[in-house]
């Protein structure tokens, strides 16, 4: 397969880690059939519907050039939380009350199979039940320290100045007049909030619960605020150039709602170009991370290259 045609694929020790993620995802959620029956079938609905399950193996990328430690055995169900809070920001995102779709990783969307009231509350608990995971894990008292620091940090990520900020200033965009000199600055504010947070996120995690240093948490932010734009710009795009079908999602939604994207602010050639330039900035902070090993590199290339 020639280069640009091949789409591009998760370097190999991430994909090598994906059964354990799905393990713990399976061991975290509320068992099959539990009580509130509607709830938790909406729960596991959403999360094991697939995905690429990006953030938790961003986790254990973060983990893997940035501290002296080696992550004990329960530090991936800290991992799988951002799986977690992540299907809640997609569960709510698909509400009719945001962006209504009704297609998501391949199958009806929550709220279309169990209502809109299960399907935010099926966000809510998702989103609880990973700040619980992130408080307990990894478990013992030496490790309290970060613990603590890893919820704040959620916290911080996702709320008002982070992924729920961004998200209202999406729907603030959404079919608005913004005047031209603001469009790419409030873009590239809308998306480094609403989808890039979770990613540097979960890049700093894992380093958090490696013991990095402050230096090179640093150098893992940068890393993860180039990697997160670009993987939003890359989202944008893949709406415009693929189908549901190999999307999982619905293709043409964004130009359908009127939303501020980079193939509207820049054209589609120029929304390819602005890809390659975040492409280009998140591989030169892989650089200052892992020298030549690849991993960060690798994951910049499948952000910017793959196919869904
Ligand atoms: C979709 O995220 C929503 C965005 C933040 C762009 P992903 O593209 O990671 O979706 P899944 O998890 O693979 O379904
Ligand atoms: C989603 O952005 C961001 C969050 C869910 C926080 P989009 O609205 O572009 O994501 P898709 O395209 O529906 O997956
Ligand atoms: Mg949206
Ligand atoms: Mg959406
Ligand atoms: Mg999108």
């Amino acid at each position: 397969m020639t280069e640009g045609k091949a789409a591009a694929r998760l370097p190999a020790a991430l994909e090598s880690r994906r059964g354990d993620v799905e393990g713990a995802l399976l061991a975290i959620l509320p068992a099959e059939g539990a009580e509130p029956r509607d709830l938790v079938a909406a729960m596991r609905y959403s999360v094991l519907a697939g995905g690429k399950r990006l953030r938790p193996l961003l986790f254990l990328a973060g983990a893997e050039f940035s501290g002296p430690d080696r992550l004990p055995d329960d530090a991936i169900e800290a991992a799988a939380a951002l799986e977690l809070l992540h299907t809640y920001s997609l569960i709510h995102d698909d509400l009719p009350c945001m962006d209504d779709d009704g297609l998501r990783r391949g199958r009806p969307t929550c709220h279309v199979v169990f209502g809109e009231a299960t399907a935010l509350l099926a966000g809510d608990a998702l989103q609880t039940l990973g700040f619980e995971l992130l408080a307990t894990r990894p478990a013992g008292d030496a490790r309290a320290a970060r613990r603590a620091r890893a919820v704040a940090w959620t916290a911080e990520a996702i709320g008002v100045q982070g992924m729920a900020g961004g998200q209202a200033l999406d729907l603030a965009a959404t079919g608005a007049v913004v005047p031209d000199a603001e469009r790419a600055g409030l873009l590239r504010r809308i998306h480094s909030l609403k989808t890039g947070r979770l990613i540097r996120l979960s890049l700093e995690l894992g380093a958090l619960h490696a013991g990095a240093d402050a230096g090179r948490l640093r150098d893992v932010s940068r890393y993860g605020e180039a990697l997160g734009l670009l993987f939003q710009i890359a989202d944008d795009l893949l709406d415009v150039t693929q189908t549901s079908a190999t999307l999982g999602k619905t293709a043409g939604k964004d130009s359908i709602q009127d939303k501020l994207t980079y193939p509207v602010v820049f054209g589609l050639e120029g929304a390819f170009r602005e890809r390659d330039l975040a492409l280009a900035a998140a591989r030169e902070a892989a650089r200052d991370l892992e020298g030549d090993a690849g991993l960060l590199a690798g994951l910049a290339a499948f952000a910017a290259g793959r196919d869904r």
